[in-house]
């Protein structure tokens, strides 16, 4: 039996338990010498939360508990799963050797023999990662695919860089994507620009067993908000012609979660109101690949999110990279 689409058929997420207010970060940094404030970090970002992992959770734990979540909501059995695609910057071993995926596979029990990799594209992990999960479906590759977006960003930030540490979290969101004879990917839209990766990185390389030069992120807040705010408009628009259809149409917009005032500048270029934008950022701060999957599941299980309904999903992040898929739900 051909299908020549790709389908959403379930979604699932999970954050740790461990909640930190930004009063906590406060307290935290204070003892570094460091000064924030909630104040500082709701108006700059709209975050005023984050969920960081405990010692003994890795990034594939994290991602189990989401994948779990959307076998459940997919009614289908990690044996029934053909590719398991994992988009991450903070894979379980360095150099992400093995790959976290196939960490994954083998604690939820997924049939060995099932392929399994990851991706990274950092905060647009999880575009990618569903726009390839999309083309081996359409291709006939596979039938039923589970993309995972799960970071712990805990483990690379620098708590003496008030500049960062307060903006990010730990996470997981999962989707699994099956073949279909009624659309479900409609279009994708992928990009990146390498001259502009210093940006936002990591810094430091593997070597001898150890690292070489700063192992935390880094970030130019203010280069990536202007690079953010343009390219996220211009592949807003690309997808949408892609697939023939116009702003007006979209039911959902569900953006990275970085930074409320992103969103809201997104949201007003399209002509959106923010009543129509799936906002977690508040709560989960910035999860990178997780957090556009982390939203979805919170736009779906809390009702906003119905089927039929248009989405926009778009991500951008270190790389520089940057993506954006029109779907119906
Ligand atoms: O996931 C990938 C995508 N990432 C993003 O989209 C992040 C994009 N960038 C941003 O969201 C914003 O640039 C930030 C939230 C990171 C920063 O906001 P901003 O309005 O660009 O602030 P800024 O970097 O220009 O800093 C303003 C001031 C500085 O002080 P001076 O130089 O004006 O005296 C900073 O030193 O705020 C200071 N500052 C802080 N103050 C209190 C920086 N961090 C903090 C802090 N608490 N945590």
């Amino acid at each position: 039996m051909s299908a020549h689409f790709s389908r959403i058929a379930g979604t699932g997420s999970y954050l740790p338990k461990q909640r930190l207010t930004n009063q906590d970060l406060v307290d935290m940094l204070a003892k570094n010498g460091l000064e924030t404030s909630d104040e500082w970090i709701k108006t700059r970002s709209g975050i005023e939360a984050r969920h960081f992992a405990d010692k003994t959770e890795l990034t594939s734990d994290l991602a189990v508990y989401a994948a779990k979540a959307a076998l459940d909501a997919a009614k289908i059995s990690a044996n029934d799963l053909d590719l398991i695609i994992l988009a991450t910057s903070t894979p379980d071993h360095l150099g992400g050797f093995p790959s976290t995926a196939c960490v994954v596979q083998d604690k939820l029990g997924a049939k060995p023999g099932s392929a399994a990799f990851d991706v990274q594209a950092v905060c647009a992990g999880f575009s990618y990662a569903l726009s390839i999960a999309d083309a081996f479906i359409r291709a006939g590759n596979f039938r039923k695919v589970m993309v995972i977006g799960a970071e712990v960003f805990s483990r690379i930030l620098d708590f003496q860089d008030r500049g960062t540490c307060v903006l990010f979290g730990d996470g997981a969101g999962a989707v699994i994507l099956e073949a279909s004879d009624e659309p479900g990917i409609l279009s994708i839209a992928l990009h990146a620009d390498g001259s502009q990766r210093d940006i936002l990185c990591v810094p430091g390389r593997a070597t001898q067993g150890g690292i070489e030069g700063n192992g935390f992120l880094t970030m130019d807040g203010q280069a990536v908000f202007k690079l953010a705010v343009k390219v996220l408009e211009q592949v807003a628009h690309e997808a949408l012609e892609k697939a023939g259809m116009k702003p007006e149409q979209l039911d959902w917009l569900i953006p990275h979660q970085a930074n409320i005032r992103i969103m809201e500048s997104t949201a007003r270029k399209m002509g959106m109101s923010m009543d129509k934008v799936i906002v977690t950022v508040a709560e989960h701060g910035n999860t990178s690949a997780a957090s556009i999957p982390l939203a979805l599941d919170v736009g779906i299980r809390s009702g906003k999110i119905q089927r039929q309904q248009h989405l926009l999903l778009e991500g951008v992040g270190g790389g520089f990279a940057w993506g954006a898929a029109v779907i119906r739900y």
